[in-house]
């Protein structure tokens, strides 16, 4: 019998074409399996924490509204994007987001740091109407969340939904979502137990107090408000120049 040598293979298309699968094959595991391993994978960042249940159920109203059809919430490493929004995203930052934001259409600004950018009172006139405050605003009003409840009775099962894909809800999260929901708009509700189920950071909200339902609006402003804000990119900077002496 022949030696086998390259040109057995080069000779016979067959086995060339079933040893190129093997060959990509590998490449493709070496790859793609890590990822598998996804928690590893993301490297760790200080402030990030799942969403509160009222953040979680605007950003369902965001989700619904098809705002990602004109926002982006990715800020890539490039100068003239980190001059306009800030810091990139970070990989972190969207950790834990079902589904990612992302986005690729940007007819309006990026949105990933935009918390904290205006008040509460800026967005309520921005949704209902958004060329009462930006005059050349193309953007359309949705001035119907104000006036719509926001349905707080599923918010337990859309937080264990999450838990669901990995987002780490536990029993006592789940439990009181709807308490800590309500908590988050002040003045009614529990504090404490939101700020020890989410962290002291936890920005709450002021309600205006008068006796009417927690609308979408309420969710959708509280959800835009955090928006960006969860790393401190001052302690960030200062470990990368750390880490670079
Ligand atoms: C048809 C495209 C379009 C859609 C859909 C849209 N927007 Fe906008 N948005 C814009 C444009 C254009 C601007 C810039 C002008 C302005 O500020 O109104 C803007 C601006 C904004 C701003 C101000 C951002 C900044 O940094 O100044 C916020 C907040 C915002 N949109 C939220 C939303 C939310 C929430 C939704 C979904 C409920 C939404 N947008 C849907 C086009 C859109």
């Amino acid at each position: 019998m022949a030696k086998f040598t390259h040109k057995t293979i080069e000779k016979n298309s067959i086995l060339l074409l079933v040893l190129t699968l093997v060959v990509v094959s590998i490449g493709g595991l070496v790859e793609i399996v890590p990822l598998f391993w996804i928690k590893s994978t993301i490297e760790k960042v200080e402030g990030i924490r799942p969403y509160t249940p009222l953040e979680l159920a605007g950003r369902n109203i965001y989700i619904r509204e098809g705002c990602y059809n004109c926002h982006s919430q990715m800020i890539r490493s490039l100068r003239s994007e980190v001059d306009r929004y800030g810091h990139y995203s970070l990989a972190a930052e969207s950790m834990y987001d079902h589904p990612f934001q992302w986005g690729s259409k940007r007819t309006g600004p990026d949105l990933a740091r935009l918390g904290n950018k205006y008040s509460d009172e800026w967005h309520q006139l921005h949704m209902a109407d958004p060329r009462s405050v930006v005059p050349e605003s193309v953007m359309p009003g949705y001035p119907f969340l104000a006036r719509t409840p926001l349905d707080v009775e599923i918010i337990e099962a859309v937080l264990e939904t999450h838990a669901l894909v990995g987002v780490p809800y536990d029993a006592q999260m789940i439990a009181h979502a709807k308490a800590d929901l309500v908590a988050q708009l002040q003045p009614f509700g529990d504090l404490d137990g939101l700020y020890e189920r989410y962290g002291e950071g936890i920005a709450v909200r002021d309600f205006d107090g008068n006796p009417r339902l927690i609308s979408e609006l309420d969710a959708l402003i509280a959800y835009m408000q955090m928006l960006g804000t969860l790393v401190d990119f001052n302690v960030y900077k200062a470990q990368e120049a750390d880490n670079e002496r």
